[in-house]
């Protein structure tokens, strides 16, 4: 897939999460193929108020799409720029935001109600920055006002790349399932790449979404905590094959101490605990037993503490593996 001129090793995107996907997380969904990164969500009048310390691109995550939010198009056009200033491969501006405190200022899916200023702030933003410009949006805000083709023909208009659909209303939040139809029907209405968004969870899903839609693309987002190994298939031809293996104890048990480190080197020592333990709890869910780990993480406050205890579960499920497999061999050799 191509945006604009930036052409991607991979079909598959990280999707924008706030309090997700900081630099440690994008790192490792990057290192594992995934073929556009983006930054969580960045209020653009917030960046012009504090400035952007918190903000840390790098060479090794390139592309990284920086989404911005806001409402005031002059604001967002001068924030992008910054944004390209500091190494922004792309810009996204959300359209599809359903939260409360953002939806009341004007800004995120609120915009999808206002067509006139989408094209404002889309003119805007595209006459200062030379980077691949795309929009996120959603359906629409409600059942009775689905728009995201209206939405998608002004972004065309106006000169923007490619356009992510997450194919839910605004009302609807993450409720019910992601009408994959209206991917299709944005798809066949531009002529601008368009990535699909919603549900999928797993390689097979993501080229089922491209088969029945024609998508250019496919986004993940809440497949990929706890499962940077969503990415490794970079070629779509590849998708449809479920790793052989899921990934072995030993490698996540790795990934946890390469995600730890990583983030202590962003964060600092402060803080670092209290950021990993929410990976943890994803990189662990589904494994035997979870629960009563999960249940001990939230207290864990010291980083020994916390490694002893994954260590010590890690080290509970592989013997609870051996021992079911040993009596899988029993039975077998008894019924066989
Ligand atoms: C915790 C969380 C935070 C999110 N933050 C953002 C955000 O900052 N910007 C955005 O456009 N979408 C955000 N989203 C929506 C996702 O990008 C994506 O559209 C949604 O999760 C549906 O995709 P999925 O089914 O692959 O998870 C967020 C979703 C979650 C679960």
């Amino acid at each position: 897939m191509k945006l604009g001129n930036l052409q991607l090793s991979s079909n598959l995107v990280l999707a924008p999460m706030s309090g997700i996907t900081d630099y440690p997380f994008r790192r490792l969904a990057k290192g594992m193929g995934c073929g556009l990164v983006f930054t969580e969500m960045v209020s653009a009048e917030g960046w012009l108020r504090k400035g952007e310390s918190f903000l840390k691109i790098e060479k090794d995550q390139y592309p990284v799409s920086v989404q911005l939010f806001g409402v005031d198009p002059d604001i967002l056009a001068e924030v992008a720029q910054m944004a390209e200033g500091m190494g922004a491969g792309a810009i996204d501006i959300n359209l599809g935001c359903p939260a409360k405190q953002v939806v009341k200022t004007g800004a995120g899916a609120d915009l999808m109600r206002f067509p006139e200023r989408v094209k404002e702030i889309l003119v805007k933003v595209r006459r200062k920055v030379d980077v691949p410009l795309t929009i996120k949006i959603r359906s629409g805000w409600d059942n009775e006002h689905i728009n995201a083709i209206e939405i998608s023909r002004i972004a065309e208009d106006c000169g923007v790349d490619a356009i992510t659909i997450h194919p839910r209303t605004r009302v609807q939040g993450f409720r019910g399932r992601a009408d994959w139809n209206l991917i299709g029907e944005v798809k066949r209405a531009v002529n601008i790449p368009v990535i699909g968004n919603g549900d999928v969870t797993t390689p097979p899903l993501a080229k089922k979404m491209l088969e029945e839609t024609g998508c250019d693309g496919v986004m993940i987002g809440r497949g990929a905590l706890g499962n940077p190994w969503i990415f490794r298939y970079k070629n779509s031809e590849h998708w449809g094959r479920e790793p052989a293996t899921p990934p072995s104890l030993e490698e996540r048990e790795n990934m946890i101490h390469h995600h730890f480190l990583l983030t202590q080197a962003f964060y600092g020592e402060k803080g670092t605990v209290k950021e990993i333990r929410k990976h943890v709890y994803w990189y662990t869910k589904g494994l035997s037993c979870c629960g009563s780990f999960h249940s001990k993480l939230s207290g864990l406050r010291e980083k020994e503490a916390l490694f002893e205890a994954i260590h010590s579960y890690f080290d509970f499920v592989q013997r609870r593996n051996q021992c079911q497999s040993f009596e899988s061999m029993e039975t077998r050799s008894v019924t066989g």
